[in-house]
């Protein structure tokens, strides 16, 4: 998890994501931080053990950290926060020791993760970011603008 490390501690993570804390402060629904990076992360390797999918653990959380890190420009400059995070993922990764190879799936994952394709890693990922949300135990779940249908109402993983 060396790597994954090297990420935690990159200058332009950091840098984008106290942009994201500053802007999401007062935020009332799911936020944007490490602990949603990390419910991901670990959710994506659960379902990749159970499923036996058999992706590299750093390459699981690769995506699962910087999925969400392009939240910065959105708040910042109105980019879409997907093509954002793939263009930051794009420096972050270059920078902590990943391939070209490694790379292409990351990036590749991130910018799908409001699609609806059926590429696995791309599906774990969606599958992890809406679970990782309890919206059972959410404050806001009331206003909340998912789809009821869509709102985790228990405990599934
Ligand atoms: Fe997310």
């Amino acid at each position: 998890m060396d790597r994954i490390n090297l990420i935690l501690n990159n200058k332009v993570f950091l840098e984008n994501y106290k942009i994201i804390e500053k802007y999401e402060i007062d935020r009332i629904f799911c936020k944007h931080n490490l602990s949603h990076f990390l419910d991901v992360a670990r959710i994506m390797y659960i379902k990749n053990l159970e499923e036996k999918i058999n992706f590299k653990k750093d390459i699981i959380y690769a995506i699962a950290l910087l999925h969400d890190i392009g939240r910065s420009l959105e708040y910042t400059k109105n980019i879409k926060h997907n093509k954002a995070s793939k263009d930051l993922a794009l420096i972050i990764l270059s920078e902590c020791n990943f391939s070209e190879s490694e790379i292409e799936i990351i990036v590749s994952s991130i910018i799908a993760h409001n699609d609806f394709d059926h590429i696995v890693i791309n599906k774990l990922l969606r599958e992890a970011d809406k679970l990782s949300r309890n919206c059972f135990d959410c404050l806001s779940f009331k206003d909340c603008n998912w789809d009821e249908e869509r709102k985790n109402k228990g405990i599934t993983l």
